[in-house]
């Protein structure tokens, strides 16, 4: 995967130490193992959500004018499994083309809510051929949790899942 080497920090949080570029590996072995589709964003979704700001992770795949939720993880299940392209920061990220980091969810009126704990959400659209086919959107319970380094490192694992999406 692009990238792997140099998302180098180790953090320290209540899920324990994980550091980003073995997680990188861990995802490139399974995007790259031949596994059912929807095995490995399971898998992505479960292996994410080690890093200790990421509550909430979930992969949404573009369906028609639709995003559609593919796979998450996390404390509680959101009642947004189909979002129109266009709402949220879900179908904005989709309409954008590009990444969209939401430093504080309260403060911007595109956010639907899904859980109350959610203070920042980053997500990162997956492209095919310079068309959006899935994106990565991930909350955390934490004010701005999402740094620079979070955004190429998602985009590297989303470069990946384009793959097999
Ligand atoms: N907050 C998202 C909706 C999806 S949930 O976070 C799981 C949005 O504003 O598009």
């Amino acid at each position: 995967m692009k990238g792997v080497g140099k998302f180098g920090e180790v953090m320290a949080g209540e899920k324990g130490k994980v550091s980003y570029d073995e997680l990188a590996a861990r995802l490139e072995k399974i995007i790259r193992s031949g596994s059912q589709r929807k095995a490995i964003t399971d898998f992505v979704c479960r292996e994410l959500r080690k890093i200790p700001h990421y509550t909430w992770v979930g992969i949404y795949a573009v369906d028609g004018t639709d995003l559609v939720l593919a796979s998450s993880s996390g404390p509680a299940a959101t009642q947004h499994t189909r979002i129109p392209v266009g709402e949220g920061i879900c179908g904005a990220a989709v309409v954008a083309r590009e990444a969209i980091l939401v430093p504080d969810v309260n403060a911007d009126p595109r956010y639907l809510q899904c859980f109350l704990n959610t203070r920042s959400e980053i997500v990162v659209p997956i492209m095919k051929d310079g068309t959006p086919v899935a994106e990565i959107d991930i909350d955390s319970d934490q004010l701005d949790a999402f740094t620079p380094n979070d955004q190429e490192f998602l985009g590297c694992v989303a470069e990946e899942l384009a793959r097999i999406l």
